[in-house]
């Protein structure tokens, strides 16, 4: 245990995409050190695992089927959690769409697709927690951006558009909420392991072999490494942090080429 067991005891935390892959770890590793967690995304099926895994620690967890993308669906949700916790002190915006697809090509369907999930998204979900956390006179919200974001971003044209302006938005309401007493941080993953995002833009053994030669690190990264940095920003020793965009990439994004060297 890096974190002290009872870093987040009392607090709600409400994640986005909840159930799988680097949410599902999120998710655990809130209840791990404390707090009660919801977990919402569009299919129930995806909720199973983990609410099991975090009743088996002994918290409490809530599964909500909901759209980041329907208003509506999304005041629900919220609602859900008042309803069950009576408060809301973390928000994780981490549902995300992704496929790889030349911007030639890219419909306006799929295009759209990515980024009402993913900048719509985090928007909708932001502003609808807005009104507990000022009421509570704090919160914390954790963007998940990508590393692509603040590079050319090639058959990624949805993606990396839509998590730039993820990292625009959390600086903007990390300014407009700080008087509430609202943190806004976000953490951006460089390739994570065993997750649909790898799979899905380095399903080519290749590609994926050539993407860790360029990891200073020489690896990709840890699910839980990603939920440790959002731990860091929830806990009070990031208290004076705001608007900061935690990397987690290995090294990856410094685009650091070693002339002269192997591989
Ligand atoms: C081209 C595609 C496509 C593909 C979908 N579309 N997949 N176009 N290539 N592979 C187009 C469809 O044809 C349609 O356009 C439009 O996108 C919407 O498709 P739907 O299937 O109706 O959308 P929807 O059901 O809303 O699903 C959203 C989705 C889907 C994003 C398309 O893939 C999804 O639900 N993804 C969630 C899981 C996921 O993506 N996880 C990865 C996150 S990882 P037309 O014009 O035909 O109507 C990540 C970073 C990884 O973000 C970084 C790793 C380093
Ligand atoms: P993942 O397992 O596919 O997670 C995405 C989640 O979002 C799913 O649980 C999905 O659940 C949910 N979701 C998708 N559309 C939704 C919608 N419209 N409304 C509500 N929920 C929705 O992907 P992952 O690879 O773990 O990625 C998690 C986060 O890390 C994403 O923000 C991603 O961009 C970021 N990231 C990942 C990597 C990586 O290496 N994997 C690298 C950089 C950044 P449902 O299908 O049930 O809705």
């Amino acid at each position: 245990m890096i974190f002290q067991a009872d870093l987040l005891q009392g607090q709600v935390a409400l994640v986005t995409g909840g159930g799988t892959g680097i949410g599902a770890v999120i998710s655990h590793e809130l209840a791990r050190h404390g707090a009660q967690v919801a977990i919402a995304s569009r299919d129930p099926e995806h909720h199973r695992g983990i609410i099991g895994e975090i009743e088996s620690l002994g918290q409490e967890a809530l599964a909500l089927s909901a759209d980041v993308r329907r208003p509506d669906q999304v005041q629900t949700m919220v609602q859900q959690v008042l309803d069950k916790f009576g408060r809301l002190d973390i928000l994780v915006n981490n549902a995300a769409g992704n496929f790889l697809c030349a911007a030639e090509q890219l419909s306006y369907n799929g295009w759209k697709a990515v980024v009402d999930i993913v900048l719509n998204g985090s928007f909708i979900v932001s502003q609808a927690v807005l009104p507990s956390m000022k009421t509570q006179k704090g919160g914390n919200i954790i963007n998940i951006g990508a590393t692509y974001a603040w590079l050319a971003a090639p058959y990624l044209a949805h993606s990396g558009a839509a998590k730039a302006g993820v990292l625009n938005l959390t600086r903007t309401l990390a300014v407009e909420w700080a008087g509430y007493g609202i943190r806004v941080n976000a953490v951006t993953p460089g390739p994570i392991e065993g997750t649909e995002g790898v799979s899905r833009l380095m399903g080519n053994p290749q590609v994926r072999e050539a993407t860790i030669r360029s990891i200073p690190l020489r690896r990709l990264g840890k699910k839980e490494e990603i939920a440790w940095a959002i731990l860091y920003l929830l806990s009070p020793a990031a208290a004076y942090v705001t608007g900061h965009n935690l990397v987690v990439d290995g090294g990856m994004c410094l685009g650091s080429r070693q002339y002269g060297a192997e591989g």
